[in-house]
């Protein structure tokens, strides 16, 4: 990355952020290196190059322009974003370690950590942002506080900026999955959190065609998370990594319309009798709206909304849309609904759903950056007119 890439805005960091110095007949964009591995014959060629190894141009090339949207040190681009959260934590713990991790997180980071690195030896305890306690579940052994801003489906905005202050006191990491907000809405780092972790599947590839994740941070981190996904493999193959590339370069733009459409529509709902709450970090009744103005640029695309009636209002709702597809996932430019009991929380019974603010009846929205006339047409027709 370029010394000057960290003092431009992220529009322009999406459109020039890795790029190659320019020489007479450089390609504008940069071209698909769809080669396993590359001619090496002796030390004195320099580094291996290998496509498994991270360092296939495309691949490079992605994790340089991520970290500089992030506004880290170093990046890397890996195969999902699973695999950018497993490695991040195979890199920084050992056996015998221990972690303390927001409650809530995705689904599968959390049975990463509640079930599949104790079998590795690293244990895991769990602390509910409400209700506090983060110093109390710090051990001698503890290496790295994980959190996610904001919180799906909740929406939920937690303040990193104690946990950074506590951890920074023990010397341990923060680890913060930003993938709702993208670095457009937040960047992470800004607050001190020294690892951003991200599914490049949702806003920054943006066009639901790929599946990617990014790990950004300081050059020790990344040097280490490197050797992990050498070891363990999921490298992001270079049509992938080029596909990741020209996503990013409208990052900025469509991050803007996505903000503009979820709050055009998260207003519409709100005027809605069928319609019990609607959850948008954007509007003056959630509970964190005031923490989500200090702390970022836009309030992101995702929506959720609990209807009147139940689980089988949600089911008709769904089942009418017309422009709004039903499919798990978001940040892609098409607006997709999902119902988290079918969803990420399908393994919770319903009262353990109401529980954590998802009775049934709670419908998630990924707004898309189609006309937002179009889609609160659509969702009023849903709605049944
Ligand atoms: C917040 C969050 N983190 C991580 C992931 C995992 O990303 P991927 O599906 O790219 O592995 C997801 C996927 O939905 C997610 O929503």
């Amino acid at each position: 990355m370029a010394q000057h890439d960290n003092d431009l805005h992220p529009a322009t960091i999406s459109v020039h952020g890795g790029a190659e110095d320019r020489v007479p007949g450089a390609p504008v964009v940069p071209p698909i290196t769809q080669s396993a591995t590359f001619h090496w014959a002796t030390p004195a060629d320099g580094e291996l190059l290998y496509s498994r190894y991270g360092n296939n141009p495309n691949q490079l090339h992605a994790g340089i322009k991520a970290a500089a949207l992030e506004g880290t040190e170093a990046g890397i681009a890996l195969g999902s974003g699973m695999a950018a959260a497993a490695m991040t934590l195979l890199a920084l713990t050992e056996s015998g370690d221990h972690i303390v991790a927001a409650s809530g997180l995705y689904g599968a980071t959390h049975v990463l950590l509640a079930q599949e690195l104790p079998r590795r030896g690293v244990q895991t305890t769990f602390v509910d942002p409400d209700e506090g306690g983060w110093e109390e579940a710090l051990q001698p052994e503890t290496r790295l506080i994980y959190i996610e801003i904001p919180v799906n489906p909740t929406l939920r905005i937690l303040d990193p900026r104690p946990i950074v202050a506590l951890a920074k006191e023990r010397g341990i990491r923060v680890v913060c999955d930003a993938t709702f907000g993208s670095p457009v809405n937040f960047r992470a780092a800004a607050c001190g959190i020294d690892v951003v972790v991200q599914s490049a599947t949702k806003y920054l590839g943006g066009h639901s065609d790929l599946i990617a994740g990014v790990v950004a941070g300081p050059s020790d981190v990344i040097e280490e998370v490197t050797r992990m996904s050498r070891l363990y493999g999921p490298a992001l193959d270079p049509h992938t990594a080029w596909l990741l590339d020209r996503g990013m370069r409208t990052l900025d733009v469509r991050v803007k319309r996505h903000n503009e459409n979820a709050m055009a529509v998260a207003r519409f709902f709100e005027s809605r009798p069928e319609v019990e709450h609607v959850i948008y970090p954007g509007l003056e009744s959630h509970p964190d709206h005031e923490l989500a103005r200090e702390l970022m640029d836009g309030f992101g695309g995702m929506v959720s909304i609990i209807l009147a009636g139940g689980g089988e209002a949600a089911d008709d709702f769904v089942a009418n849309l017309h422009l709004g597809m039903a499919a798990p996932s978001l940040g892609g430019v098409e607006t997709l609904v999902s119902q988290p009991r079918f969803t990420s929380h399908a393994g919770l019974t319903p009262e353990e759903r109401s529980e954590r603010g998802i009775p049934d009846g709670f419908v998630r929205l990924s707004v898309g950056i189609e006309a937002a006339d179009d889609l609160v047409a659509d969702f009023a027709q849903a709605l049944g007119g």
